[in-house]
């Protein structure tokens, strides 16, 4: 199948200086296989289950309109499982935020998915532990 996909210019840029630098044979194939990246890594978080503690991490663009205020809002919905939060000022534009959560693997999985789809937002990382009780 062939697809068709608009993307800013400095993210294909980089994709192609990665793609190069790993020496895949074509674009498509550096596509093709981060897809699949990202497929193994929704099919991991969708495995995310039982009490857990979990770790966010946030890159994003604060001027990006209303960004901030969804962020807020979505850390004050899942305010019974999350413990505490650090925000840092990276640079002029992009911020850091990590949230560290503790409840069930289902809640802590939903806070990370809502704040991955938010427009502005860079990057989101889930990372998760269970409690080590079951060891
Ligand atoms: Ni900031």
């Amino acid at each position: 199948m062939r697809i068709g996909v608009s993307l800013p210019e400095n993210l294909l840029n980089k994709f192609d200086e990665i793609i190069q630098q790993r020496g895949y044979s074509s674009r498509s194939e550096g596509v093709r296989d981060a897809i699949r990246n990202y497929i193994v890594n929704f099919e991991w978080m969708s495995d995310v289950e039982g009490e857990r503690v979990g770790v966010i991490t946030i890159l994003y663009d604060h001027a990006q309109r209303g960004l901030e205020d969804s962020l807020t809002e979505i850390q004050h919905d899942f305010g019974s499982t999350i413990k505490s939060s650090l925000h840092i000022h990276l640079d002029q534009d992009i911020c850091l935020e990590v949230v560290v959560l503790r409840g069930e693997g289902d809640e802590v999985r939903k806070a990370a998915e809502k704040m991955m789809t938010l427009k502005g937002v860079k990057h989101v990382k889930l990372t998760t532990t269970s409690l080590g009780k079951e060891l």
